[in-house]
């Protein structure tokens, strides 16, 4: 089925307004923070560009999907400034996704390499040889809970195609330990006032605790990376090898470079792929029908064997249920942009300093861009036409694009066409719970039976 465009406008000029129920002081606060995606969702219906309140803080919502291609498509009008970017800085330093345009370009061309596509068959092979590992334990018949799964595989894969194991165990425990702490840690800072980040909370001493240990474990392998000859075959190696060349001048990452970027790639990949690992095996099991034909195609495809990088492509079904998964569900479900000088968006004049939401969750449920959008159906993406700019924001667009999409997508292929091949996923008794939004959309304590596919 083709996806129909968004409704484009006789007048050319996008239609203004502003959300209702703004209380005093608060404004939306509270309506965001009680049901954020019901919210969100109810925006639409006031215009393409919706004023809102969160407190002191003012915002406007771009709910046409072609308004936020015209947003995120335009970073030098539209950059990462604003409070909820300089807030993300405070947490995770001036890596490649929060940096500013200025700053953006030099550190993109570095990490850009660790991405290439010839990377990704290696890359593959670790993922599966994780996944092997992660599903070694289970039993036919067990309730398994699911994010704790999917957390520990993105983390793994990741912490594996990153450094190799050998070169400093320790270390590389290290970054293990802290990781999970500094994860949890974000969002909750984020969204903290400044003050409350600095009280003596436990929270925020496990916080700092763990940056400081990923810091350090990330440093002294830098140091252990830099001291040697031999030769690895990961991503670390690759980044410390990355030049950044303008005007002719070719300028090596330092390690507080380094330490930003290997901090910022941890942060990116793991929960986000983690959350759409887990929504994927709940459709499938919330889905019968569908799962039977991702088992069929895996079948025909594979046999018994475990997909490679050159497989992927030929398991399009599977790659149509990530696809809708990640429309339904998609990880990062709200950023933002700041104007850095006066413009137009949709006819309006929008000041300098604005602060611009945009909402792929939003779009991607609009049923003038996705019919009955509140349908799982992989089949929409089956002989799909690209749909019209903004359609599909999962991964953004243009110069800020998601540097790990190819990684995250063979991620999900992985973990849903291997877990196909041997396990079928039940839902377990009990009401079915929504998302849980956080800075990256979880489902809440999610629970799933594991059937052994030998075993039925
Ligand atoms: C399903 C999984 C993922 C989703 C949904 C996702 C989504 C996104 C989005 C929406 C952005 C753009 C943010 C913005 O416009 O403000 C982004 C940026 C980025 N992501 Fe991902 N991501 C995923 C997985 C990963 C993975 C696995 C990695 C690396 C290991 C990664 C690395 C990055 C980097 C480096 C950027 C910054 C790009 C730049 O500004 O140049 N992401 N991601």
């Amino acid at each position: 089925m083709a996806l129909m465009s968004s409704t484009t406008r006789s007048t050319g000029v996008a239609v203004a307004g502003t959300a209702p129920g703004a209380l005093p002081l608060v404004g939306h606060a509270v309506a965001l923070l009680r049901d954020p995606l019901r919210f969100i969702a109810s925006l639409p219906a006031h215009g393409d560009l919706v004023s809102v309140r969160f407190g002191p803080l003012r915002a406007i919502v771009v709910c046409d999907p072609e308004l936020a291609h015209q947003v995120i498509t335009n970073e030098k009008v539209f950059d990462k400034t604003g409070p909820l970017w300089r807030r993300a800085r405070e947490v995770e330093g001036e890596g490649v996704i929060t940096t500013v345009r200025a700053e953006h370009r030099r550190q993109r061309r570095m990490v850009q390499p660790a991405f290439h596509r010839a990377r990704m068959p290696h890359y593959a092979e670790i993922m599966n040889e994780v996944l092997a590992e992660e599903t070694a334990s289970w039993r036919h018949g067990q309730v398994l809970p699911v994010s704790p799964f999917t957390l520990r595989f993105t983390s793994e894969t990741t912490a594996r195609v990153m450094f190799t194991e050998a070169s400093d165990p320790e270390a590389v425990a290290g970054i293990r330990v802290a990781l999970p702490d500094l994860v949890r840690g974000v969002f909750r800072r984020m969204l903290s006032p400044a003050v409350v980040n600095w009280l003596p909370l436990p929270a925020n001493r496990s916080f700092v605790r763990a940056r400081r240990q990923l810091q350090d474990s990330i440093h002294q392998l830098i140091t252990g990376y830099r001291s040697t000859d031999e030769k690895r075959d990961d991503m670390m190696a690759v980044l410390l090898a990355a030049q950044d060349v303008e005007n002719g001048v070719a300028d090596a990452p330092d390690d507080a470079e380094m330490a930003a970027m290997v901090t910022g790639l941890f942060l990116a990949g793991t929960e986000t792929t983690a959350s759409s690992g887990s929504w994927a095996m709940r459709m499938l099991a919330e889905h019968p029908d569908v799962q039977a034909r991702v088992q069929r195609e895996v079948d025909t495809v594979l046999g018994d064997r475990a997909p490679t990088y050159e497989d992927l492509i030929h398991l399009p079904y599977t790659r149509a249920v990530v696809t809708e998964t990640l429309r339904l569900y998609p990880p990062a479900w709200l950023l933002a942009r700041g104007t850095t000088s006066r413009t137009t968006l949709g006819g309006h004049t929008i000041p300098a300093g604005a602060n611009v939401i945009y909402s792929a969750y939003l779009v991607q449920r609009l049923a003038r861009v996705y019919p009955e959008p509140d349908r799982f159906d992989p089949d929409r993406w089956l002989n799909a036409t690209s749909g019209c700019p903004g359609s599909f924001l999962v991964f953004g667009e243009g110069a800020r694009k998601c540097a790990g999409d190819t990684f995250a997508l063979t991620q999900l292929m992985i973990v849903v066409a291997g877990l196909a091949r041997r396990w079928e996923l039940r839902t377990v008794p009990g009401p079915s719970k929504g998302p849980r939004p956080r800075a990256v959309l979880h489902p809440r304590d999610l629970k799933l039976q594991l059937v052994s596919r030998g075993a039925v």
